[in-house]
Order: C-alpha cells, then structure tokens, then sequence
C-alpha cells in the first residue's frame, strides 16, 4: 500500500512521485534541447549573412522563423515518440491504477502523457490533420493504417490505439485509452475498424470498437466498451443506431481487439 491510513501518500510514494517528476524533466529537456538545436543551427546560420544593409539581415532573420520553427516542431516529434520507445513510458493496457496510490504503471502513463502535451502543445496545432501528425502517432506506439487523418488535439494514448485504413477523426474529438472515474485511471484498447469517421466533437471512450464503415456523428458519445456494429451510422449522447449502409468493398471486417473476436452480448449500444 502506498496511501498512509490519512490519506496521505508514503514517504516511498512521495519518493516515487519526486523522482517520475525529475525524470520527465530531465527526459524532456534533452528532447527539447536536441529538437531546437538543428533549428538553432539552421537560425545561427542566418546571423553570418552579411548583407548591404542591416535592415535587411533584420528581414532575413525574420523570415528564417517560420521555417526554424517547422524543424524544431519536426523534431520534437521525432524525438519525442524516441525518448518514450527508449525509457518504455507507455499507457498500460487494461489497468485500474487509484491515483491516491502512485505507483509505477501509474507514474509511467503521466511521463507519456506529459510527452504527448507537451508535442501537441508545440507541434500539433501546427501539424494536426497532416499525414506528418498521423505519423507521429505512429512513432509514438499507435497502430494505424493507410489514408487515416486526425483533426483533434485530444487523442491521447497512442499505444492503446488501434485504426483501420481511411480513418477520419474530426476535430475536437475526444479519444484516448483511458478515463478517470472515482480517483482510479482506467485504460482499455479503442479500435476503429476501416473507413471509420469519428464526427467533431463526439468523446469516444475507453475499450471501444467501431466495426468498419461506422459514422459517429457530430458532438456524440460513444460508452466505455460500446461493440458498433460495421456500416452503422451512430448519434446521440450516448449513441444509438441510426442508419445502416453496407460496407466499402475495401475494408477488412473482421472486428477484432488485439487479434481476439469480440463479444457483442455486453456492448452498452444497441
Ligand atoms: C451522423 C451524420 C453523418 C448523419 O448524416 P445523414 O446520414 O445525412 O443522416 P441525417 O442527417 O438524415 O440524420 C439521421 C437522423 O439522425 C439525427 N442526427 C444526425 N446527426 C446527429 C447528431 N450529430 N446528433 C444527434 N442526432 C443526429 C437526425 O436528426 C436524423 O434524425 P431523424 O431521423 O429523427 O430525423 C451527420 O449528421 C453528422 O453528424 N456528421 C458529422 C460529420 C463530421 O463531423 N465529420 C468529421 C470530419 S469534418
């Protein structure tokens, strides 16, 4: 047990806490100090122009920003998906981890989402929807296929994530492998079959799987562990099928998590 009977956490959990602290500093820090360097290089290379007038060494440097900061947004990426591969910080799969008890399944999950804030802070406004943003999901332990565009800032635990070919998530959708209920963190698998389109603003929880060809519609929920059945078009708070419309002849069927069929009998959705 961590948690001392008031509450309070251990001194070996505060310990623990201090030193997940201190290490995604460190972490961070040199993935920062790597991802500015070439960007600092390609800037520093600019100051020796020596032009005939100073105003226009000014303009230089001024247009030499946008492109220093694309590098450096490039490479936090890169280097950020590295550093999590590297250190193993992931989001465990299936979990129950009470936050009122640290302990390092727990610290590892808040290492590789302070990694994933920190990216989308810095390089996903300027990358989100982009084949560069879908791609650095994938560096970063996510399982997608061919043509998938994500227009949201807010789909987080990438390792949890498993996307089918064609898959369009909207913007501000919220979707992650976890949720937070009763001061416990809970983590599951989402799948989104083939030519899935999540629609803006829709929350689709944990353990979900959208069979392919599914359209979630604007500003929906989708509950925890809902089974959606494969062409169904699905609305509502929480949904419910509307429509059903046969699938692209190009999309796998089987509806699998983590290779394993899946059970409809306890879906929440009908
Ligand atoms: C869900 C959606 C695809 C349905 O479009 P459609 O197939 O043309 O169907 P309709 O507009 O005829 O709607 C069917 C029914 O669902 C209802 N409905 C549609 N969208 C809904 C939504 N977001 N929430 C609640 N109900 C909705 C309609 O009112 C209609 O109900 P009714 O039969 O009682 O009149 C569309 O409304 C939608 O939400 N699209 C989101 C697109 C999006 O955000 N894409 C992301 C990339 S930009």
């Amino acid at each position: 047990m961590a948690a001392s009977g008031n509450g309070r956490w251990s001194a070996r959990a505060t310990l623990k806490v201090l030193w997940a602290v201190f290490s995604a500093f460190v972490v961070e820090s040199v993935v920062f100090g790597f991802s500015v360097l070439p960007a600092a290089i390609f800037w520093e290379w600019h100051f020796r122009w020596r032009l005939p007038y100073h105003w226009m060494e000014t303009v230089l440097l001024s247009m030499a920003f946008i492109p220093a900061y694309l590098l450096f947004a490039f490479c936090l990426m890169l280097f950020s998906a590295l550093a999590m591969y590297v250190t193993g910080w992931r989001a465990p799969d299936g979990a129950e981890m009470p936050i009122h008890e640290p302990d390092w399944p727990l610290l590892n999950w808040v290492r590789y989402m302070i990694s994933i804030h920190l990216v989308r802070t810095f390089a996903g406004a300027i990358f989100r929807t982009s084949p560069l943003w879908t791609m650095y999901m994938r560096w970063n332990g996510a399982r997608m296929g061919r043509g998938v565009f994500v227009n949201s800032l807010w789909v987080t635990d990438h390792n949890l994530l498993e996307f089918g070919d064609h898959v369009i998530i909207g913007s501000e959708v919220h979707l992650s492998g976890h949720t937070v209920e009763k001061g416990v963190v809970k983590t599951a698998r989402v799948r989104l079959g083939d030519h899935v389109t999540a629609g803006v603003s829709s929350i689709i929880s944990i353990g979900v799987d959208a069979g392919p060809g599914c359209q979630i519609g604007a500003l929906s929920l989708v509950p925890k562990y809902a089974r959606l059945e494969a062409g169904g078009t699905y609305v509502g708070i929480p949904v419910h099928l509307v429509q059903k419309r046969p699938v692209p002849a190009s999309a796998n069927i089987e509806p699998t998590i983590g290779g394993v069929a899946q059970d409809d009998s306890s879906s929440p959705v009908r």
